[in-house]
């Protein structure tokens, strides 16, 4: 079994419940809506965020409606996101089906994440709890304004990698700390209580968003998206930035050029990704991942042992080794 498998099995009943919650809220009385939902409901991906909310709620008490709820919710708006995503991305390939945007359209895939994006309030709002609700609110905020970040770190070409660790907090990471936060409240801790769980789920985002950037340097059918994408997009992730700090001043700037002057060629971008693993990009997108993964294992252990303890650090163990 792998190690995801391993996790899910402990809470298979309980993302089974989710999962049911979800495909009652997505059905819909338009014929087209229906089917483009239900074909892109045939694959559902790893589910961590939701993972995550059932996790936290275990390790702070039992798993109740709400945090079912909260699970739907957050696993609609994540893949809101990426509806939303592909067509920013212009990528044809998701979960190895074609895109919405690719099938339908942008157009129409525009509209069916703001379907999600609604059904996800709709979850939420049937909490009746009011941080659960505002922290969803919240965090579609903060996700969008990451994405624009991104945006705005290719249109300045910003190479440094503070901007994109704020980023990566922000598009990414934010998810990853409120499923910890929603499944807590769900259950009725106090912040006092949850907020060292909460570092730890954020950090986990973090490290999730830096594992998925390594992966678009290899070539890999696994993951059923495409790999090279960002770079043809001028997206400059971890790996990259740290060899444009680690090589000589002259070979950077060649390659700085090169990422200013935009609209790569196969060539160019296949010489972006050697000379980012050349440099040591590679090994140092994995160290940071692990200093990240000790930072988090200070936060858990200021809790108690239990079975959910180590499935948090199953959790951040597969998604530093996963391959996919
Ligand atoms: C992809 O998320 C988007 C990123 C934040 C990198 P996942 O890799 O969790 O996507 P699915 O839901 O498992 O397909
Ligand atoms: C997307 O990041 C993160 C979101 C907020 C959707 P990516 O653009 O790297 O996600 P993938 O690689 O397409 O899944
Ligand atoms: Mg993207
Ligand atoms: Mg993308
Ligand atoms: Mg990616």
């Amino acid at each position: 079994m792998d190690r995801l498998a391993n996790i899910q099995i402990r809470i298979e009943p309980e993302l089974a419940r989710m999962n049911g919650i979800i495909r009652e809220s997505l059905k819909s009385d338009n014929e087209l809506m229906d089917a483009v939902v239900s074909n892109y409901l045939l694959t559902k991906g790893k589910q961590i965020r939701p993972i995550m909310v059932i996790l936290s709620a275990k390790f702070f008490g039992d798993v109740n409606n709400h945090v079912l709820h909260a699970g739907a919710a957050l696993e609609m708006l994540h893949n809101a996101s990426l509806i939303h995503d592909d067509v920013v991305d212009e990528s044809a390939l998701r979960r190895g089906m074609a895109t919405i945007n690719s099938q339908w359209g942008n157009h129409m895939a525009v509209l069916v994440g703001d379907f999600f994006v609604s059904n996800a309030l709709s979850a939420g709002i049937s909490t009746g709890n009011l941080a659960i609700i505002t922290a969803l609110s919240d965090l579609g905020k903060e996700l969008s304004i990451g994405e624009v970040d991104q945006i705005c770190n290719v249109r300045e070409h910003r190479f440094d990698e503070e901007n994109y660790i704020s980023m990566i907090r922000k598009k990414t990471a934010s998810l990853f700390r409120n499923c910890v936060k929603m499944g807590a409240e769900a259950v009725g801790v106090s912040e006092k209580e949850y907020k060292d769980l909460v570092h730890y789920g954020e950090l986990l985002g973090l490290c999730f968003q830096i594992r998925d950037d390594i992966f678009d340097y290899f070539s890999n059918s696994q993951i059923g998206k495409p790999t090279g994408n960002d770079l043809k997009e001028g997206k400059v992730t971890l790996p990259l930035l740290h060899a444009l700090e680690e090589a000589p001043q002259s070979v950077s700037n060649n390659i700085k050029e090169i990422l200013r002057k935009g609209d790569l060629t196969e060539k160019e971008i296949q010489d972006l990704i050697e000379f980012a693993k050349e440099y040591g990009g590679i090994e140092y997108a994995y160290k940071k991942m692990r200093d990240f993964q000790e930072e988090a294992q200070k936060y858990l252990d200021n809790y108690p042992a239990s079975e959910w303890k180590d499935t948090f650090q199953l959790l951040f163990d597969y998604i530093i080794s996963r391959d996919k």
